[in-house]
């Protein structure tokens, strides 16, 4: 296949607008990520909401990730003096203010204008790193103008590789210090409510799309008004430059052949910090720790890709045994609540990554409901560690928790 050449984007910096409601009126009565949620899922257009909620066939993952998560029982410890509270840690050599950051989610423009430079300012601002991804809204060089914060960038690995080789040269030449490679996406998943709702990038205006898109009027005259937006990072990655032929040439263009050998020639590449996203086998993690590997996320795109996989919790503690302190693990899927991430640090994972948390805030308030969210999950998290008697992210541990409500799951790969 021939080798595609891309040409640079230009410098749009859509800058979110404010809320369209007065200050803090959409998330006034919001009390948890919940809230967000069903806010979120009434503002958006059907096709839109289904996009960012459902997941693969079944869903049997995606329901698997959230439950998961209530499993884990606390074993508070008592008369612990916890008035002062430091959710600060380091991850990757650098400081996080608290211990989870917002993940690479693509299409964020379509639920809020703007809405990559939202999530990134609103990370900055609390703190932790953004990461962008492939498929974002904005350009890695626009992106990287558009905020001074801790920039990850997420690279997907197309056939046409050097497209890709050249979309992480040039996170290179912007500054981001560290590379996302997502592993869980040799072929796209299967996700039924698109086909359904006949949502496609960029929007085929079918019967039901445009009744669909009609009936949410507040969404749609935000899209007429600030334009439909494209997926900055793929200009040239066709000759072509109608963007129904981009997206769906990219569609078809993942890479299946990605293996461990083109993953070696990255890290060789790459001199900033690489992070292996779409991991849950020990032998997988162990692997890629001896491939020179910077962390590893501990991930299932969210229950969006394989349908019946192992939740993300459920794999976290085979995964941290296997890597045995070499590199941080993180972990994403179906964290919504404070308490989640404090489970996800007792058992061993450094950080979490937040996917729909953030991008539930998002569509409902745009910038403010990015913070909102990140404020309410600061919050739990702290009152969480109150409850549990420690006062430092590096106290929280497996001691937090009661023997014998915690997986500690043995899948095929495990080091015993
Ligand atoms: C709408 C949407 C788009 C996503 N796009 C990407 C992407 O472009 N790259 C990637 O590595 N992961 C992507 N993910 C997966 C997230 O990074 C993350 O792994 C997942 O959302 C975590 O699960 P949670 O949403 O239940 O927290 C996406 C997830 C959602 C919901």
């Amino acid at each position: 296949m021939k080798d595609t050449q891309i040409s640079l984007p230009g410098t749009r910096h859509p800058d979110p607008p404010a809320p369209w409601a007065p200050f803090g009126k959409r998330t006034r009565r919001v009390r948890n990520i919940a809230d967000l949620r069903a806010g979120a899922l009434r503002r958006l257009p059907r096709a839109i909401a289904d996009f960012i909620d459902g997941g693969a066939e079944d869903e049997v993952t995606l329901d698997r990730n959230r439950a998961a998560w209530a499993g884990p029982r606390f074993a508070p410890r008592i008369l612990t003096d916890v008035t002062e509270v430091d959710l600060s840690t380091r991850v990757l050599g650098t400081d996080w203010a608290q211990p989870f950051m917002i993940g690479p989610t693509g299409a964020a423009g379509f639920l809020w204008p703007g809405g990559d430079v939202a999530l990134a300012r609103a990370a900055h601002d609390a703190g932790v790193p953004f990461a962008l991804s492939t498929s974002g809204n904005i350009s890695i060089e626009d992106l990287r103008a558009s905020t001074e914060g801790p920039l990850w960038f997420q690279c997907y690995i197309f056939k046409q590789r050097a497209f890709s080789d050249q979309l992480i040269a040039r996170a290179a030449a912007a500054g981001y210090e560290t590379l996302v490679i997502t592993v869980d996406f040799p072929v796209g998943g299967n996700r039924e409510r698109d086909a359904r709702n006949d949502f496609t990038m960029p929007f085929r205006y079918t019967p039901r799309i445009f009744w669909d898109f009609a009936t949410h009027p507040q969404w749609s005259l935000s899209i007429l008004r600030h334009g439909t937006p494209e997926l900055a990072n793929l200009r040239g990655f066709t000759a072509s430059s109608d963007a129904s032929e981009v997206a769906s040439s990219v569609g078809r263009n993942y890479d299946a052949g990605f293996d461990w050998d083109d993953l070696a020639r990255i890290r060789e590449r790459w001199p900033g910090t690489l992070v292996v996203k779409g991991v849950v086998r020990p032998d997988d993690a162990r692997r890629l720790v001896a491939l020179g590997a910077d962390a590893i996320v501990v991930s299932n795109h969210g229950g969006r890709q394989l349908d019946g996989g192992v939740a993300t919790l459920d794999a976290l503690p085979g995964v941290v045994a296997a890597v045995a302190g070499a590199v941080p693990v993180l972990v994403d899927g179906g964290i919504r609540r404070g308490s989640d991430i404090v489970k996800a640090l007792a058992l061993g994972a450094s950080g979490t990554l937040l996917g729909r948390t953030t991008l539930y805030g998002l569509a409902l308030a745009g910038p403010e409901g990015v913070s909102r969210a990140l404020d309410i999950l600061r919050t739990e998290v702290r009152r969480t560690m109150q409850f549990c008697g420690v006062t430092r992210i590096s106290d929280i541990g497996p001691d937090c928790l009661a023997p014998g409500t915690y997986p500690t799951a043995h899948i095929k790969g495990d080091p015993e």
